[in-house]
């Protein structure tokens, strides 16, 4: 394949779609037909001006540089007839437009290309091949311009021009095959329309959303649409998008004046809002928008729902903080001028990600990309794929939490699917950034003085700060053993000899507790008076770590978790934690006896708080706690996504510890039941799809009562555990259990 790129000379200054096209003829019945095609930008295929397969932004976001391109094959039997057109849009897309911030562009590559080939297979036996070469042509295409990050225009009046073609491109990035899972069309939408304080005409999709706007429409020939995207709408109800940073993300389509039909097919927005900036016809149409979403494709596995309007409503956004960001890669956000793969956020967000859908796929896909792109010495960067021009290195910067997305993820992986290859691919990339780690600390067991995200976006910090006031000292060594642990994990599911790393472990927990745990468990926490935070070391995310990460001994939790419940209630009764401690903080409290402050938080409507956003109206997860203050202003145009998914990683409490389904043995063969009834939720419908079968833990208040039913799939072993005293180890079958209240000896519960 690699010898049939071509491009047009033109590349390198057009920024809309190419037609690559070429007339077959056919001698023969077909028996079958494949089609192979890749792309340097982002490609369509038209066979007789019908699209091929179902899959959009192909050949998708993959490490150019160090894996390779992605090409897909496509059996296009029934596509055929004797005499066809066989056509090859292509755009610029992540390989050529922008990406990045800062206005980055052509980080990939300076131009489009493409290369293809086509083998029929005739009924008697005889086979021909097509490939792209000197004998296609090239056009300009109705798609005047096209870029992820800027927008779209179409233009219906346009005329093709025939350009200059040429062959055997010398493209340096190996071709490699598809895998992950297909980017698709899914929802569709509808629009109501808005009048703003202003007077703008906004189309508002009720859901804040990753995708396209389609529309079909009739007009005067040459007359537009201009459509701008924002997610939210300011404090007065007017239409606002500066937190798009430079990513402009603006649609044109201009109408032939016969029935039209246009939808983007290489540039997505996400939005909720559409501000009809121009529009041709007197009457506004709304019924000709549409709203169509995409994201790659994923089964469903997991539901959640319960009594509490409020809790539903959270879990919403967290499947739509999910649906808008998977989109080939795992994003931080899918609107402004980022839209990269940062390895915290995939992190920190995975294992609430792999339980509402199978996403076993798609992470193999990404994990693959990242241990390509691991550095010589062990480095993980901040993206993967890596952007090139994000900073003045080559590269994201490296960090603790983010980096450590490359031992977490696979195991977090093993944990939900039970494969062991998930473990073998990726043992190599865990080790090494240990031993990166282990090499970049200025003392041998710990990560001191390198620079970190730190608990990003915390508020204790106040509330300009980017970084939260948690050392990042502290954070990079509780992470640095947290990712030895894994290694050993891994190691012993593997039978591989892990001794060094064990030895290396014990050091790590040594030298953590000279260095912090004995300042932090010898300092009086007095909330009464202001306390000192020992340099970040009296957070509530210092705790959390020590806590969730086994950093201290069991008697030791015991101190740890009360003085993680004073800060809670110096800091007002609310978190301060960003998305370094906010994943674990529920779960820190909830393993160590403290169910009632984890339900506390949970159900806090004050920021920083989850409740809070969905008091606000939010259909997905924010960035930043208080995106939109109190008073309805914004927090800051510069790092405010209402569309991140990282906080929504407390659905993994949800189904863990509300619900209480927990994994003992990787991919569900042994578990715990063991949920946590709370009043204010009133009931928990909650189910898992595992391998084995459905997983199910119910429970209802009823009256008086709490009944629980719990349905344990063929294959495997489940621990009951209903309250402390009533425990139960049981196979496969259904459950039915009822509880009187005052019988209840936790009184918390109630
Ligand atoms: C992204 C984050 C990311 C971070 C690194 C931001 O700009 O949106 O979600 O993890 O940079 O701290």
């Amino acid at each position: 394949m690699e010898k049939y790129w071509i491009k047009s000379p033109i590349d390198n200054q057009y920024s809309g779609a190419l037609r690559f096209e070429k007339n077959i003829s056919l001698n023969g019945l077909v028996s079958s037909a494949n089609l192979l095609v890749s792309a340097v930008g982002l490609y369509e295929v038209l066979i007789n001006e019908q699209k091929v397969g179902d899959r959009v932004f192909t050949p998708g976001f993959t490490s150019y540089n160090k894996r390779g391109i992605q090409y897909q094959e496509y059996d296009v039997t029934n596509n055929l007839s004797v005499l066809n057109t066989i056509a090859i849009m292509v755009a610029p897309g992540w390989a050529v437009g922008h990406i990045g911030y800062a206005g980055n562009e052509k980080i990939y590559a300076d131009h489009m290309s493409i290369c293809a080939k086509l083998i029929v297979t005739y009924d008697d036996g005889n086979t021909e091949e097509f490939v792209t070469d000197s004998s296609w042509s090239v056009y300009t295409s109705e798609i005047t311009f096209a870029d992820i990050y800027q927008g779209e225009t179409i233009d219906k009046t346009h005329n093709p021009q025939l350009l200059g073609l040429s062959v055997n491109d010398d493209i340096k990035y190996k071709l490699i095959k598809d895998l992950g899972e297909p980017v698709c069309e899914h929802e569709i939408l509808t629009a109501k329309l808005l009048t703003t304080p202003k007077g703008e005409k906004v189309l508002d999709f009720s859901q804040n959303m990753t995708g396209y706007v389609s529309l079909k429409i009739k007009g005067k020939k040459g007359s537009r649409v201009k459509l701008s995207f924002g997610e939210v709408l300011d404090k007065d109800g007017n239409f606002y998008n500066e937190n798009y940073r430079t990513s402009k993300n603006e649609v044109m389509y201009i109408l032939s004046g016969e029935e039209d039909y246009f939808k983007p097919k290489f540039s997505f927005q996400g939005f909720r809002y559409v501000r009809l900036d121009e529009y041709p016809l007197d009457e506004i149409k709304v019924d000709g928008f549409r709203a169509i979403v995409v994201h790659s494709n994923m089964d469903r596995i997991g539901n959640f729902s319960c009594g509490n309007e409020k809790i539903n409503q959270l879990y919403h956004n967290i499947i739509w903080g999910q649906k808008s960001n998977y989109l080939d890669i795992p994003t931080d956000c899918p609107q402004r001028d980022e839209r990269l793969g940062w390895t915290g956020d995939a992190q920190v967000f995975c294992r609430t990600a792999g339980t509402n859908f199978n996403v076993r796929k798609f992470f193999d896909k990404w994990l693959s990309d990242l241990r390509s792109e691991q550095a010589e010495n062990g480095e993980i960067y901040g993206t993967c794929p890596e952007t090139k021009g994000m900073t003045s290195r080559e590269h994201t910067r490296t960090s603790a939490a983010w980096g450590d997305a490359a031992t977490i993820i696979p195991w977090t992986m093993y944990q939900l699917y039970g494969d062991k290859k998930i473990l073998s691919d990726n043992f190599d990339m865990m080790c090494r950034w240990v031993d990166y780690i282990h090499s970049a600390g200025d003392k041998e067991f710990l990560w001191l003085n390198g620079w970190h995200y730190g608990d990003w976006l915390a508020l204790d910090a106040g509330e300009d700060s980017y970084q939260g006031a948690t050392s990042t000292d502290l954070i990079a060594s509780a992470f640095f053993a947290y990712s030895t642990q894994l290694v050993i994990s891994a190691g012993e599911v593997l039978g591989k000899d892990i001794s060094k790393y064990r030895e290396l472990y014990q050091n790590i927990i040594k030298a953590f507790r000279e260095e912090y745990l004995n300042d932090i468990l010898s300092y009086d926490l007095d909330i009464n008076q202001e306390i000192d935070i020992l340099g970040g070391r009296i957070t509530q995310t210092a705790m959390v770590l020590i806590l969730k990460l086994n950093l201290c001994t069991e008697v030791e939790k015991a101190l740890i978790v009360d003085n993680l419940v004073k800060l809670i209630d110096y800091f007002g009764g609310k978190m301060s934690t960003g998305f370094v401690g906010t994943p674990y903080i529920l779960h820190a409290l909830s393993n160590n006896g403290r169910v009632d402050v984890a339900y506390k938080l949970l159900f806090n409507e004050e920021s920083p708080s989850w409740l809070y956003s969905v008091n606000k109206g939010a259909t997905t997860m924010w960035e930043h706690w208080n995106g939109i203050k109190e008073d309805g202003s914004f927090w800051s145009a510069d790092m405010n996504s209402f569309n991140h998914y990282a906080y929504g990683a407390v659905g993994d409490w949800l189904y863990g510890v509300a619900a209480g389904i927990k994994i003992d043995e990787a991919g569900y063969k042994k578990v715990s039941i063991e949920p946590k009834p709370d009043r204010r939720l009133g009931y928990v419908k909650c189910s898992v799809e595992t391998s084995y079968g459905e997983l199910v833990s119910n429970w209802e208040y009823s009256g008086e009562k709490i009944i629980f039913d719990i349905t344990i799939p063929k294959g495997v072993t489940a621990n009951i555990k209903l309250f402390d005293e009533h425990t139960q180890e049981t196979g496969s079958g259904y459950y039915h259990f009822e509880w009187n209240c005052q019988d209840l000896v936790d009184t918390k519960l109630s």
